[in-house]
């Protein structure tokens, strides 16, 4: 297939290499030309354009077969959100045009989830985001699935829960500095997915992703703050982290949400099987990487 990656960044460009590995023709887009080596070694065709900008797309080849948008903002507020995600995709829908693709992916995200109840929670559940730049990520998701039903084009989204992965996992490097901290009780559920998966996610929504569906991109195992942190304590030999009293109110406008994302469909419709079905394995992987790098942090575990 001719495949296009919008954003080959942390995911985009390990996804490139798969690709490419399974003898696909994949260009990635970005805004710089700083990794320009790095997806060339992947085989990977750079193509520079920034899909805020339709000036940028409307100088690109359109004819892509398979075309996944895992742009990411970079962080950034609900602004940065709305043009990036919202006004990209917009554009991207419009260069594409008439041309057909066989499949297009959109990584979104289990923000979109803003269920706060610790409550089991599947693609049929209520997305209703608790922060601002979820709600971006619904239009997002609405704009996609109503252009791509237009079209005809079969367009599937991911909800990515929370990536990590080599040199990725904000609470695991948080831990490793000691600046990890718990707040209020630890009882809230994390949901995580390895980089891998996401890779591997991807691959399957796009060989068997049925067009217009939703599935949830996670692992097996949603766990609570205070069992994640008990673990990495336990692995690494080290204390927990403090526990620090929580504030409702800045949590719940960061959008900190309690809940446990079910990966059922994903499995059940694209017959996905995780490499990492739970952090378990995918922190002791990454441990051992970094172990064996000679990182100062990850030193004292068995
Ligand atoms: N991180 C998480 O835990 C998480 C959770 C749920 C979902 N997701 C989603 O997963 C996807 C992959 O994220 P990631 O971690 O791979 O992100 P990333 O490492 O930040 O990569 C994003 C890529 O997008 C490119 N990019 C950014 N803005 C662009 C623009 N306007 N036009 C063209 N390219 C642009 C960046 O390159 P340049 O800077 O060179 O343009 C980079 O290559 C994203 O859709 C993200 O929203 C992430």
């Amino acid at each position: 297939m001719r495949v296009l990656i919008v954003g080959c960044g942390y995911i985009g460009l390990p996804l490139g290499a798969e690709l490419v590995r399974l003898g696909h023709d994949v260009s990635g887009l970005r805004r710089s030309t700083s990794a320009k080596k790095d997806l060339l070694a992947a085989g990977i065709k750079p193509l520079v354009g920034d899909i805020t900008r339709p000036e940028d797309l409307a100088g690109l080849p359109a004819s892509f077969e398979w075309v996944v948008n895992c742009v990411a903002s970079g962080g950034g507020g609900a602004d940065d959100y709305r043009r990036v995600y919202l006004q990209g995709t917009r554009n991207l829908i419009g260069w594409l045009g008439s041309g057909t693709p066989l499949k297009f992916v959109y990584t979104s995200s289990t923000s979109v989830y803003g269920q706060n109840d610790a409550s089991p929670l599947s693609e049929a559940s209520p997305a209703e985001p608790a922060s601002e730049t979820a709600r971006v990520l619904v239009e997002t998701e609405k704009l996609l699935l109503e252009a791509a039903g237009q079209r005809r084009w079969p367009a599937v989204i991911l909800r990515v829960a929370g990536i990590y992965g080599p040199g990725r996992g904000h609470g695991f490097r948080q831990y490793l500095k000691n600046e990890a901290r718990i707040e209020g009780n630890g009882r809230r559920f994390l949901n995580m997915i390895h980089r891998d998966d996401v890779v591997g996610c991807i691959i399957a929504a796009l060989r068997s992703g049925r067009g217009g569906e939703v599935y949830n991109a996670v692992d097996d195992e949603p766990i609570t703050e205070i069992d994640f942190f008990e673990w990495l304590a336990g692995r690494l030999g080290r204390g927990p982290p403090a526990i620090v009293p929580g504030d409702a109110d800045t949590a719940r406008k960061r959008g900190v949400t309690n809940k446990k994302v079910s990966n059922r469909k994903l499995k059940e419709e694209l017959g996905y099987r995780f490499k990492y079905p739970t952090f378990r394995e995918g922190y002791a992987a990454e441990i051992l990487r970094l172990e064996r790098a000679g990182e100062p942090g990850a030193a004292g575990c068995d």
